[in-house]
């Protein structure tokens, strides 16, 4: 995927007259039987001084039940994903999820709740704090008696025969208002509204969630609409796009799981794009954001959109808005086509359309 993707990319950015170096970072357990460690010091190093990543995805299922028992601390997905996202302190996880008319047949939604001017849906989870780092970041201002009694144990000190975990979850206000703004911000900036998920009928910390968002709609972004939804009920909307179009502000764990929900309902998780963005410093890393498919690993079958539609993404952030939308049309085009991975093709007659990893990234790079 990252092969098909980084050829895009570069091909791309030629539009705009920029030239993309790709530098490798090594991480995940390639690394660790290398290097010792999943997150190498020297990679950490490097991509935060790079700031612009272009992640390839770590964790092996596989793996994680071997090396990963022997070494839980060094579970990649835990150690080097979080960890990136926090030391680049990547606030913002922008998922959109785009419906074409045109290509209404390839998703679950029924083709009647698919308007012809299509649905633009994008998904901003907070990528910080709540229960992804509540333990972690939490611990330390714990007495050692709560933390035995509670059962509150980091990450790694989990093991796997444990009766009952207690994990910590929180939302800082400061955190929520620096959120909220650029959220609020990028739905004034297209035009879209805001719908903002809760669960405020049980979740302490979504209370202030949605006063917050309640205060800084009306105070500083009376002209964007805002709506409220509790998680479990904007679910039960996923295959009624429409009712969900627009800016959807979510928490790290809600949006996680929202976001995988409609990547599907879109047709495949193959089709998810993502990016993390810290706004204030412009660090940003682009992902698929949907975990590793490596059931597939090394069958050439795995589809390469997402993340192809991904370094459309980055693109945009580097300023190469005519690579970026190149690249969006270039996909289109080739679905439109007929052309299909395996993880697309279950109406497909002809074989022939179903293309593999390297060849759909070729059919993307000959449209583009
Ligand atoms: C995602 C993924 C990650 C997450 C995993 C791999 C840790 O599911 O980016 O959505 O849960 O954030
Ligand atoms: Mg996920």
């Amino acid at each position: 995927m990252m092969a098909a993707a980084c050829a895009v990319a570069i091909e791309a950015a030629k539009k705009d007259g920029i030239e993309i170096v790709f530098e490798k970072t090594p991480m995940g357990w390639n690394a660790f039987r290398e290097f010792g460690d999943t997150l190498p010091a020297e990679s950490l190093k490097r991509a935060v001084e790079i700031g612009t990543l272009f992640f390839g995805g770590v964790g092996d299922t596989e793996i994680d039940k071997t090396l990963g028992v022997k070494h839980p601390e060094m579970m990649p997905e835990a150690r080097a994903l979080l960890a990136l996202r926090k030391e680049m302190g990547l606030l913002l996880n922008f998922r959109p999820v785009v419906y074409h008319k045109s290509l209404d047949h390839l998703c679950l939604v029924r083709p009647e709740n698919i308007p012809s001017d299509g649905i633009v849906q994008v998904f901003v989870r907070m990528l910080l704090e709540d229960s992804y780092f509540g333990t972690s970041d939490l611990y330390d201002h714990i007495g050692c008696g709560v933390r035995d009694q509670l059962m509150i144990k980091l990450k790694k000190e989990v093991v796997g025969d444990e009766e009952a975990v207690v994990e910590l979850a929180y939302y800082r206000r400061e955190t929520l208002l620096k959120y909220m703004r650029a959220v609020f911000w990028y739905a004034r900036e297209r035009g879209l509204p805001v719908i903002s998920i809760d669960k405020t009928n049980v979740m302490a910390r979504y209370v202030l969630w949605r006063k917050m968002a309640t205060e800084i709609g009306k105070a500083e972004f009376p002209d964007v609409p805002l709506s409220h939804l509790y998680v479990d009920a904007a679910n039960a909307l996923l295959g009624m796009p429409m009712k969900l179009a627009g800016v959807i502000m979510c928490g790290n764990e809600h949006g996680d799981i929202l976001s995988d929900g409609a990547a599907g309902m879109l047709g495949s998780l193959g089709m998810m794009c993502s990016s993390a963005v810290n706004p204030e410093t412009g660090s940003a890393m682009f992902e698929s954001g949907a975990g590793t498919a490596c059931d597939l690993k090394g069958k050439d079958k795995v589809n390469p959109i997402g993340r192809i539609l991904t370094a459309a993404m980055m693109l945009r952030h580097i300023g190469a808005k005519v690579g970026a939308g190149a690249i969006e049309k270039a996909v289109e085009k080739t679905l439109l086509a007929g052309y299909r991975t395996a993880d697309l093709a279950r109406l497909v007659d002809n074989r022939d359309m179903i293309l593999g990893t390297e060849a759909m990234g070729e059919a993307i790079m000959t449209n583009l």
